[in-house]
C-alpha cells in the first residue's frame, strides 16, 4: 500500500504550521463510498451508516448530503442524528438490555427498532402493546458461526440476538416488522453473507406482516493484498436474495443494510509528529506526540489492529523493523506494533492510514488525553 500524491499533498498543506497531531478525512471518498451502496440494484431498500464507526457531526452531514441513512446503538449517537437532520425511519436503532425510559425515547423518535431478547419485546409491548417492531437473530443454529476481528456474532459464543426457538415460537405474529442479522466486521468472504442471508429469508417467511430484513454491516475494507470488497459482487447477491424473498412473499419486503468501517475507513488518516527514536537491538522504537488513548485500534485488537505507516516527506530507505509508541507511561501504548519502516527521524510528520472508522470515535479518557482534532476536506 502507498500513500497517494494527492493526500500527501493535502496533508502536507494541513500540518505545515501545526504541532498538534490530527485526523483528516476526504470527503469525496466517503460521499463515494456511501454513493455505491446507494448503487446496490435491489429496490426497495434504505442504507443505514453505522453511527458507531464515526459519530462527528461533519461525517453525518456527508452521509445525509449522499443519501444514506444511519443506524444507532445508543441515545447518545440518536440524539447526534437527529442534530444533523435525520428523522423518523431514517434511523435505525438496535441494541441490547434497553430500558423503558430508551424504549419511550427510541419509539417516540418514530425509528426503525430492533429488539434483542423476547424479555425487551415483552417490556416494549408492556409499554406500547402490539406495535411494530424488529427483531434481532441469532442464526447460529442454522449456520457454522465464523470468529470475526470482535469475535462472534452467532452462535453460543455471541450474547446477542434471540435464537431460533425463540423466533420459531413467535412465528404467525402479526406484529413482528422486521429481522435484523449482524454478521461480524471487515467480512470479505461474500460465501458467508450468502449463506446466512438464504437463512433469514426463510425465517422472514414465518411472518406475515414482515415489511424488512436488515442484514447490518460487517463489509471489509483493502487487507494486506490490497484486495477491497467486492462491492458488485455483493450487491448482485443480496439482490438475487431479496427477489427471491419477494416473489416468495408475493409482495417487495424492504432491505436494510447497515454499513460501518467500509464507508470511512480508507478515507481517514491520523497524522502525529515524531518526538523520540530509540534505537534498541537493530530495532527502531518511534515516540510521537499521540496516545493509543486517542487511537484505540491496536489496544483494542493488539493482533488485528492493521493500519499502514508512512513518512509524510514520502523519503524512503532500507527499512527497519520498529514500532510506533503514544506520549505515556503506559506499557502497552503503542499506535503500531512491529512493521518495517526507514530510518525516521525527530519532528517529522507519520501517517496512519485506514483510520477513518472506529478510530477517532473509540477515544478514551483513560490516561488523560484530549480528543484529536478530526478534519474534513
Ligand atoms: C448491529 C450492528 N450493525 C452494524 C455495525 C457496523 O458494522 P461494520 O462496521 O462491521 O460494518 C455494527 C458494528 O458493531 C453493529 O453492531
Amino acid at each position: 500500500m502507498k500513500l497517494k500524491p494527492s493526500v500527501a499533498q493535502a496533508l502536507t498543506r494541513i500540518a505545515q504550521g501545526r504541532e498538534l497531531p490530527f485526523y483528516w478525512y476526504d470527503s469525496e471518498q466517503i460521499t463515494a463510498q456511501c454513493r455505491r451502496f446507494g448503487e446496490i440494484p435491489y429496490a426497495p431498500k434504505s442504507v443505514h451508516f453505522a453511527t458507531m464507526a464515526n459519530a462527528n457531526p461533519d461525517f453525518l452531514r456527508l452521509t445525509r448530503a449522499a443519501g444514506i441513512n444511519v443506524f444507532v446503538n445508543s441515545l447518545g449517537h440518536l440524539q447526534i442524528a437527529q442534530y444533523v437532520g435525520y428523522s423518523g425511519r431514517d434511523i435505525v436503532f438496535t441494541s441490547s438490555g434497553m430500558s423503558d425510559a430508551l424504549l419511550a425515547s427510541v419509539r417516540n423518535a418514530g425509528a426503525v427498532l430492533n429488539l434483542d431478547s423476547t424479555g425487551q419485546l415483552r417490556r416494549f409491548w408492556k409499554l406500547f402493546p402490539d406495535c411494530p417492531v424488529g427483531l434481532r437473530c441469532n442464526i447460529g443454529d442454522r449456520v457454522t458461526p465464523r470468529k470475526t476481528h470482535s469475535g462472534y456474532f452467532l452462535g453460543r459464543d455471541s450474547r446477542l440476538g434471540l435464537d431460533l426457538p425463540e423466533l420459531e415460537e413467535l412465528a404467525g405474529n402479526p406484529h413482528i416488522e422486521g429481522l435484523h442479522l449482524y454478521l461480524g466486521t471487515d467480512i470479505m468472504d461474500l460465501a458467508y453473507y450468502q449463506e446466512c442471508y438464504e437463512v433469514m429469508a426463510d425465517l422472514a417467511t414465518l411472518f406475515p406482516n414482515l415489511v424488512y430484513l436488515d442484514f447490518g454491516g460487517g463489509f471489509g475494507v483493502e487487507d494486506s493484498d490490497g484486495d477491497h470488497f467486492p462491492m458488485e459482487e455483493y450487491g448482485a447477491l443480496v439482490t438475487d436474495v431479496m427477489n427471491r424473498l419477494s416473489s416468495r412473499m408475493g409482495r417487495p419486503v424492504q432491505l436494510l443494510l447497515e454499513p460501518g468501517r467500509i464507508i470511512g475507513a480508507e478515507a481517514g488518516y491520523l497524522v502525529v509528529r515524531v518526538t523520540d527514536v530509540k534505537l534498541r537491538h537493530g530495532r527502531q522504537l518511534v515516540g510521537v506526540n499521540a496516545s493509543s488513548a486517542q487511537f484505540t485500534r491496536p489496544l483494542l485488537y493488539p493482533d488485528d489492529a492493521w493500519h499502514p505507516v508512512f513518512r509524510l516527506s514520502g523519503q524512503d530507505g532500507p527499512l527497519m523493523d520498529s514500532s510506533v509508541y503514544g506520549c505515556s507511561t503506559y506499557s502497552r501504548d503503542f499506535l503500531a506494533h512491529d512493521i518495517r519502516l526507514p530510518r525516521v527521524e525527530e519532528d517529522e510528520w507519520l501517517v496512519l492510514s485506514l483510520a477513518g472508522s472506529y478510530c477517532a470515535s473509540s477515544f478514551t479518557r483513560f490516561l488523560g488525553f484530549e480528543q484529536i482534532e478530526e478534519i474534513f476536506s
